[in-house]
């Protein structure tokens, strides 16, 4: 059931939770932290960071730890995943905030950095992100540096401004990006040919929820033409360590999609239902294993001079 303008709300429930909350781990342990290693917070005074669509704020709550001096702000558009309040860092504030209203105005210029992750879901219809993505872009700060001997405003420096750090899958190519692993690869050794039935969800979850994966593959570009620089986008395929731990996530997730899958329309349902047995078979029988390239977008509001 959609609550209101909430399309999630059909995801968030119980088995959801654990769900993201191991989702994060594995992610965390894909580049060792969760800030992404090319973004440089050091030597910044009143640092500010904004986690958006921030979920059980896990995320948040982590990187409140690692900078005990960063105010850190998370929000969502719906609260019902966030710990109690006193299990929170006292350095991170959460509050409500869909990313489709207006920035509030204290967040404009504000932040150092701004990190949202796994937000395809919303932008389903083929919804172009680019509008979203101004405001994320409007929430990163410029901040004046004052130059020694120098009085007036108009001779200060502009510091290089805040990062933005968009985590997402790459969805857009299932075929290639759409990763396998086989226990023995002499016996299987083209499993994205012969065993590639998680490939096969992924394309028909991409069509019925109409996920807008051309744009989304345009991030980085999009970056761009939104004034960012030092744009890259940072793949990874899951290090042996996770690699199995991103595909039990990846075959809880359809197995809890099926039935919302199957509203939408049935014949593509059913045959999701099929493939998640055969991906089951693929895993007990042939020790095949599937997972996603993880992406990171990641650019910085440029350093200007006045
Ligand atoms: C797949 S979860 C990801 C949660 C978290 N970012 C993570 O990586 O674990 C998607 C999140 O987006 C939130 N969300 C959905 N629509 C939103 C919107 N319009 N504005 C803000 N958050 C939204 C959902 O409530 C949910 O917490």
């Amino acid at each position: 059931m959609v609550i209101g303008n909430d399309e999630y709300s059909i995801w968030r429930t119980a088995p959801d939770a654990s769900r993201l909350c191991y989702q994060h781990f594995l992610w965390r342990e894909v580049h060792k932290s969760n800030i992404h290693p090319s973004i440089d917070l050091n030597n910044k005074q009143d640092l500010r960071i904004a986690e958006l669509a921030a979920g059980h704020c896990l995320w948040a709550m982590q990187v409140a730890e690692e900078y005990p001096h960063a105010q850190v702000e998370a929000s969502d558009i719906n609260l019902s995943l966030v710990p109690p309040k006193p299990d929170l860092p006292s350095n991170l504030s959460v509050s409500k905030w869909s990313f489709f209203d207006p920035v509030p105005e204290k967040w404009k210029g504000a932040f150092d950095l701004v990190h949202v992750r796994l937000v395809i879901q919303p932008f389903g219809g083929y919804l172009d992100p680019r509008a979203v993505l101004q405001k994320f872009v409007s929430m990163l700060s410029m901040r004046f540096r004052r130059l020694q001997n120098v009085k007036r405003v108009d001779q200060m420096m502009l510091e290089p401004g805040g990062y933005l750090q968009w985590d997402e899958y790459d969805y857009f190519d299932a075929d290639k990006n759409n990763v396998y692993s086989a226990n023995d690869p002499s016996r299987v050794p083209n499993p994205e040919v012969t065993h590639n039935a998680s490939t096969k969800v992924w394309k028909i979850m991409m069509k019925t929820f109409q996920w807008p994966t051309e744009h989304f593959d345009r991030l980085s570009e999009y970056y761009a033409q939104a004034g960012l620089e030092n744009v890259a986008a940072h793949r990874k395929r899951p290090p042996p360590s996770v690699f199995r731990g991103f595909f039990e996530h990846w075959y809880a997730l359809i197995a809890q999609l099926l039935p919302v899958l199957e509203a939408r329309d049935m014949e593509a349902g059913q045959e999701a239902r099929h493939l998640l047995t055969q991906m089951k078979k693929d895993a007990l029988l042939d020790g095949v294993y599937s997972a996603h390239i993880t992406k990171s977008v990641i650019g910085r509001k440029p350093e200007a001079s006045r």
